[in-house]
């Protein structure tokens, strides 16, 4: 196993020389003519079916999307920044209790510094949207999902597993990232400005996604029983404060509410929401990770499945839901 992550790092080395977008990239830059129209097309907004509903003017919906282009691109430039650039520094640079080969460590640094070059790309593009638009972003969180997750299970988690399930969340992160970049992009028109700097970035996540699903397999198999037990235990609940929180659709309705949207309005479109709300296991980002899992060999594992099963993110196969209330 360690040699197979030793030569699929080394070939990853010669490709990232070759291309990748820090190095090779003019990166692209938007004009006033692509932020006159709207940045983020109605199909890749929030609550995109019931905008026309809401009774809101042309512009008001140009400073909407604008506002969720600005909370999409602050969540990237974060989660990069705070949490993948710091645990690709974590995963190159400190011992683990597996061998993990040089190779594979220079390319924990390649990531670190693709993904701060996202970060500046993502923090770039805002403050020229800003500029262009005269948009001012409303309110941003200041954290990331990932980051926050992280911080919610730390004190269930010993302190000698604590690095070793941080690099299980960043290559769930990683697999999960790119899925919803590249949903993001199906959704937008090609000439469209936040298209571009999507599939700009996706040049790039490609590559650490099968990088990221390598080393999980890598990792999992070399992890005792009891390590993978204890990990397996705080999983869920980990996805439960990563991936099914209402933050996002409340800073959408927050956002809608400071665009002139009535509340009572706004009430109709919450209860809709929350009604239409499919269950944890049909989570978009879950069957993301779901996949990671199953490249990594993680899915066959009866204890995480029985965990995952509790948590309410696996059905079992007999159909009945052991979820917790
Ligand atoms: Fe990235
Ligand atoms: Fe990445």
């Amino acid at each position: 196993m360690t040699m197979e992550i030793e030569g699929f790092s080394l070939k990853y080395l010669q490709i990232w020389d070759k291309r990748s977008t820090v190095r090779h990239l003019e990166r692209f830059q938007p004009t006033a003519r692509d932020v006159a129209s709207q940045i983020v097309p109605d199909n890749a907004l929030p609550f995109s079916h019931s905008i026309n509903d809401l009774n809101l003017s042309g512009e008001a919906v140009r400073w909407y999307a604008a506002m969720q282009c600005y909370r999409f691109m602050e969540e990237i430039a974060l989660v990069e920044s705070d949490v993948i650039v710091r645990l690709c520094n974590l995963l190159a640079n400190r011992q683990h209790d597996w061998h993990l080969p040089f190779a594979a460590r220079q390319v924990a640094m390649t990531i670190a510094t693709d993904e701060s070059y996202h970060a500046l790309v993502a923090r770039e593009f805002m403050e020229n949207v800003q500029h262009l638009t005269g948009f001012k972003p409303n309110g941003l969180p200041g954290r990331c999902a990932v980051d926050v997750a992280l911080e919610g299970v730390q004190s269930h988690v010993t302190e000698s597993l604590w690095n070793d399930f941080q690099i299980i969340a960043l290559c769930l992160a990683e697999n999960a990232i790119v899925d919803e970049l590249v949903g993001l992009a199906r959704d937008t028109e090609p000439d469209n400005a936040f298209h571009c700097v999507l599939s700009e970035h996706m040049l790039d996540e490609g590559r650490h996604r099968k990088f990221f699903q390598q080393l999980l397999k890598f990792q999992w198999a070399a992890l005792d029983p009891t390590a993978r037990d204890s990990i397996a235990r705080v999983l869920p609940t980990y996805l439960d404060l990563w991936l099914a929180r209402d933050e996002p659709m409340e800073d959408a309705l927050e956002d809608l509410e400071a665009v002139g949207a009535s509340s009572s309005n706004l009430l109709v479109l919450k209860r809709k929401f929350l009604s239409a709300r499919s269950g944890k296991h049909d989570n978009p980002m879950w069957q993301n990770v779901r996949n990671a899992l199953r490249v990594a060999g993680m899915d066959t594992n009866a204890y995480l499945q029985q965990q995952l099963i509790i948590g309410g993110w696996l059905i079992p196969s007999n159909g009945q839901s052991q979820a917790k209330p």
